[in-house]
């Protein structure tokens, strides 16, 4: 048995008293009490019980290269993150009717990164908790509760949420999409209807207005557009050049909000950003965030403009039970303070400008890479049956995650046609570690 704790960590009597179960015993016992709708990476699944940097550990000592985690923003189990965690919680955690430094401090902090505009922050525990509040506050500034998204997102697992996402809505067990929304077409220069990119900004954005057009006016108008800033679930899509730009003016001409789901994209992975919107010269009404914002600690802010948050301020109170903790706050307070002190955002270009550079060139020899594209470390191999043709092939992008797993690297699949390999480490990750992972990505590559 491998002592699994990091030298900084203290004891715990309780966590030393839970068993050491086998990962089929954890399999078997998940299967009958733990939520069936969720399935495990891999066909064998991984146990992983220790994280530092860019690297996950199981409980043989076995190091994994984790090229997925895109929460663990500073790294696994970063010392400053945690010895932040761990000072406040053992100070004080209340909520936040008492006044308390950390959650000035962070609004503060965190409302310096962003346009001057958007300057009033509401604290919630998740990405879903924080486009769920949003949408209160879409339906209280305009009255409308029509929304525009965007084919293929993803904006959180909340009722309605999953209304307004079409990954969900249109998935499997899903309702298909309600009246109050309407989908534009996703702005993939790749396999979408507008393959030139000096044309798909417009192109899609004419979409976008479309899309408001269909929600017409009256109560069920278009109260507001919500676009992730990268696409994630879409396939690690990059928005083509002026795209947001006119399709935030169609919105705004008929009187609804643009919102930024930052949720995956925000803080710095961008690399030539901070903000991923930055990448399209706009200033969004409300911005959402959440996974990275505390580096795996649950947590989730949405920051808007002082007349939108006026609007939601009719009396009735929004109370968040742990939004906004000292805990949490001093977690965020400490990410903040690693991405600026270790210039992760710059690490988060360079390194991405060396991958994609190395990705380019395995496309070069290998046919089946139809596509590499991302900005910074948000990067997406598309997989292909046939180049010319633009054939997803699932089944071999999965293969390749099996494969990669077999040699130590964690990657994992996404997009409509899950072939898409999706790259989002920790922005720790290195040059080195980026070598590796080219280095071993072409063994695998070899042998398909
Ligand atoms: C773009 C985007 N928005 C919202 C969410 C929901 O966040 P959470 O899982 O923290 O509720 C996700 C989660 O995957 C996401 O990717």
């Amino acid at each position: 048995m491998i002592d699994i704790t990091h030298p900084y960590a203290p004891k715990s009597d309780v966590l030393a008293a839970v068993p050491a179960r086998s990962p089929a015993e954890l399999v078997e016992q998940r299967a009958r009490h733990v939520n069936p709708c969720l399935s495990l990476a891999y066909r064998e699944p991984l146990k992983i019980v220790r994280g530092s940097g860019a690297w996950l550990f199981d409980q043989h000592g076995q190091g994994y290269l984790d090229l997925v985690n895109n929460v663990c923003h500073v790294g696994h189990c970063h010392p400053r993150v945690v010895a932040a965690g761990q000072a406040q919680m053992a100070a004080l955690n209340t909520n936040t009717r008492y006044l308390h430094d950390n959650l000035v401090e962070y609004a503060l902090r965190l409302g310096a990164t962003l346009p001057s505009r958007l300057s009033v922050v509401f604290f919630t525990n998740s990405g879903t908790e924080a486009n769920d509040l949003a949408l209160r506050l879409i339906r209280a500034h305009t009255r409308r509760s029509g929304i525009a998204v965007v084919d293929h997102a993803y904006h959180g697992h909340s009722p309605a949420l999953v209304e307004i996402s079409p990954y969900k809505f249109n998935g499997s067990g899903g309702g298909g999409k309600p009246a109050h929304v309407e989908v534009a077409e996703m702005p993939d220069s790749y396999r979408g209807s507008c393959r030139d990119p000096a044309l798909a900004g417009r192109h899609y954005a004419r979409g976008v207005a479309d899309a408001i057009g269909r929600l017409g006016a009256g109560s069920q108008g278009a109260g507001g557009f919500f676009c992730e800033s990268l696409l994630g679930c879409g396939g690690q899509i990059v928005l083509p050049a002026g795209y947001l730009a006119p399709a935030y003016a169609a919105v705004r001409a008929t009187g609804g909000l643009c919102l930024a789901d930052e949720v995956q994209v925000g803080f710095g992975r961008a690399g030539d950003a901070f903000w991923a919107f930055e990448r399209q010269q706009v200033v969004p009404d409300i911005v959402t965030l959440g996974k990275p914002i505390a580096n795996g600690h649950p947590m989730g802010a949405v920051v808007t403009t002082p007349e939108i948050a006026a609007s939601f301020a009719n009396g009735m109170e929004y109370f968040n039970t742990f939004g906004g903790n000292p805990v949490s706050c001093a977690i965020a307070l400490a990410v903040l303070t690693v991405i600026a002190d270790e210039q992760l955002q710059a690490q988060a270009q360079s390194v991405g400008e060396f991958l994609q550079a190395g990705l380019r060139e395995l496309q070069s020899r290998y046919e089946f890479i139809g596509d590499v594209r991302g900005c910074g470390l948000f990067l997406g191999v598309d997989i292909v049956a046939e180049r010319a043709e633009r054939s997803p092939d699932r089944a071999r992008a999965r293969a390749l995650v099996e494969a990669m797993k077999a040699r130590h690297v964690l990657l994992s699949t996404d997009g409509p046609h899950d072939n898409v390999l999706k790259i989002k480490p920790p922005l720790v990750f290195s040059r080195d570690n980026a070598s590796e992972f080219l280095q071993k990505l072409e063994s695998v590559l070899k042998r398909e």
